[in-house]
C-alpha cells in the first residue's frame, strides 16, 4: 500500500460526522443558526463541537449555556450552506434558509422541524485553542424521525441520507452508501 506522508491538516483525515445546525438564542430573541462539521462524541450523553470563538453561536452559548444540534440531510444541503454564512447578528439563518423551529422539551433553545434527528443541550466546559473553542455539551432530549430510526434507536445515517462535507470549506457533500458488517 503507498502512502503519503502529510503534516498539515491531519484532522481531515478522519472526518466522518453528518454535518449539524446549531441553534442558539441571542439575548434579544433572534434564533441563530450556524452550520458544524468538527464535533465527535465524547462519552454517551456529552459531545465536544469545535466552535469559531468569534461566531454568534459562540457568544449565545457562552450567554445563554443552552443550545439545539439540529442534524443535516441531503434535501437541507443548501438550507446548512446558508446557515454557514455569515448574517448579521440580529438576522435568523433559519428565515434565509426556509427552515421552521419547534419548541424543545428541556430547553430554552428551538429546534429545527426539517432536521431528521434534534438534541437538546446544556453547556458543560470548553477548551480554548487558538481561534476555536472545543465546546461540551450535554444531551439533554433528543428527537428522531421516526422512519430514520435504526435498529440500535439511533439515527440511520444511510437512510436518512445525513451528509457528510468531504471538502471543507468548498461546498462538496456526500452521503453514505454500501454498508457492512465485519463479524
Ligand atoms: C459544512 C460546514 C461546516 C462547518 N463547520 C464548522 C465547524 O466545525 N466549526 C466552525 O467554527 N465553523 C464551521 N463552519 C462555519 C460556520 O458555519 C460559520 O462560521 C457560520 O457563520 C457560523 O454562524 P454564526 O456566526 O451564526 O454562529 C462550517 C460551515 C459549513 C458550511
Amino acid at each position: 500500500m503507498a502512502k503519503r506522508y502529510v503534516e498539515k491538516g491531519l484532522t481531515n483525515l478522519v472526518r466522518a460526522r453528518p454535518i449539524i445546525i446549531v441553534v442558539s438564542l441571542h439575548p434579544d430573541g433572534t434564533v441563530n443558526a450556524g452550520t458544524f462539521g468538527a464535533y465527535t462524541n465524547v462519552s454517551g450523553s456529552e459531545i465536544g463541537i469545535a466552535i469559531g470563538k468569534m461566531s454568534h453561536t459562540y457568544r449565545n452559548i457562552k450567554r445563554v449555556g443552552e443550545l439545539t444540534i439540529n442534524v443535516v440531510n441531503k434535501p437541507m444541503a443548501k438550507a446548512a450552506e446558508i446557515c454557514g454564512r455569515d448574517i448579521p447578528e440580529n438576522e435568523s439563518e433559519l428565515e434565509q434558509a426556509n427552515l421552521h423551529c419547534e419548541n424543545s422539551k428541556k430547553v430554552s433553545v428551538p429546534i429545527i422541524r426539517e432536521c431528521v434527528a434534534n438534541i437538546e443541550c446544556r453547556y458543560v466546559k470548553e477548551i480554548e485553542i487558538n481561534y476555536h473553542s472545543f465546546v461540551i455539551v450535554r444531551c439533554i432530549a433528543g428527537h428522531i424521525e421516526e422512519k430514520f430510526i435504526a435498529p440500535d434507536g439511533g439515527l440511520d445515517v444511510v437512510k436518512s441520507q445525513a451528509i457528510f462535507n468531504i471538502g471543507y470549506p468548498e461546498p462538496l457533500y456526500a452521503t453514505l452508501e454500501n454498508p457492512f458488517l465485519v463479524r
